[in-house]
């Protein structure tokens, strides 16, 4: 069985309608096991709102404190990724859900004025031998470090390690947009490393899709072979990708 990692962005996964286009999917998609990371930035904001927390964030990471931690993990691992894992459960997809801490990612902190916010050291790829027999595994990118404490690490920097460290042919990564969008915003079909450092310094990208574009780059340079962003829609399905037809970016190399 082939391993397929996708990213879903905390803006899609609150509406219902994509997570069942999604379970469709995945239960048509009988060559593939589903690895999939979730984000959950947006579900985070809005607790911090209700406790009155003003985020603040660097190149689209959110500075975190051990504080800010407890509630960045509680969010994503907890009412996020049970979420998700339930819905595919409803819709008879067998699902597990876990999170980088369950003995998978391991990081170290990014830099001193981002506090908790961590990259990714090395991914404990044998997790995935265990849970061999699973459809999905669901994954909150809240990692550990050195000492095992937790993490905040961005979802787009998880899933491109993960896809890194399975050698996977297809990442997906499913936002609220159709793709990168050029300075009129019209999705651009295909971008290669040159091409992200351009976007990036005349300010067409921006915020989150600065992390995306970076970790992607990385990836490709490592041996990811497609990287695909794009919102869930329904005209494509993951057993024949390549002949898809639908908005999106492809990142090569
Ligand atoms: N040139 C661009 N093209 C497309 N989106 C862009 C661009 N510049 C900035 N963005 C923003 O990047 C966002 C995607 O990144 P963001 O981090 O917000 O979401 P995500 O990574 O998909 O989800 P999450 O952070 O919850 O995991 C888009 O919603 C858009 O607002
Ligand atoms: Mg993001």
């Amino acid at each position: 069985m082939k391993r397929i990692v996708l990213k879903l962005s905390g803006k899609i996964i609150d509406n219902e309608e994509n997570l069942k286009i999604l379970s469709e999917k995945i239960k048509s998609a009988s060559n593939f096991q589903f690895i999939i990371i979730h984000g959950g930035g947006i579900q985070i904001t809005n607790l911090y709102k209700k406790l009155k927390i003003e985020p603040e964030f660097v190149d689209g990471l959110r500075i975190t404190s051990w504080e800010e931690m407890e509630i960045v993990e509680m969010v994503l691992s907890g009412i996020v990724n049970k979420k998700i894992v339930n819905l595919f459960l409803k819709n008879d997809i067998d699902t597990i859900g876990i999170s980088g801490r369950d003995n998978l990612l391991f990081g170290k902190p990014k830099e001193e004025k981002l506090k908790r916010v961590g990259i990714i050291t090395k991914v404990n790829i044998e997790i995935f031998d265990k849970l061999k027999s699973f459809k999905a595994i669901v994954i909150s990118p809240v990692s550990n470090d050195e000492d095992f404490l937790p993490l905040n690490v961005n979802a787009d920097d998880a899933a491109t390690a993960i896809a890194i460290a399975l050698k996977v042919e297809y990442l997906f990564l499913f936002s609220d947009v159709e793709g990168v969008l050029d300075k009129n915003g019209n999705v651009i079909e295909k971008i290669n490393e040159s091409k992200v450092e351009e976007l990036i310094n005349y300010g067409v990208v921006k915020e989150g899709m600065i992390v995306k574009l970076k970790s992607s780059i990385e990836a490709i340079k490592k041996g990811v072979k497609n990287i695909i962003i794009t919102k869930i829609n329904n005209s494509f399905s993951f057993d024949n990708i390549d002949s898809n037809n639908f908005k999106k970016t492809i990142i090569s190399s």
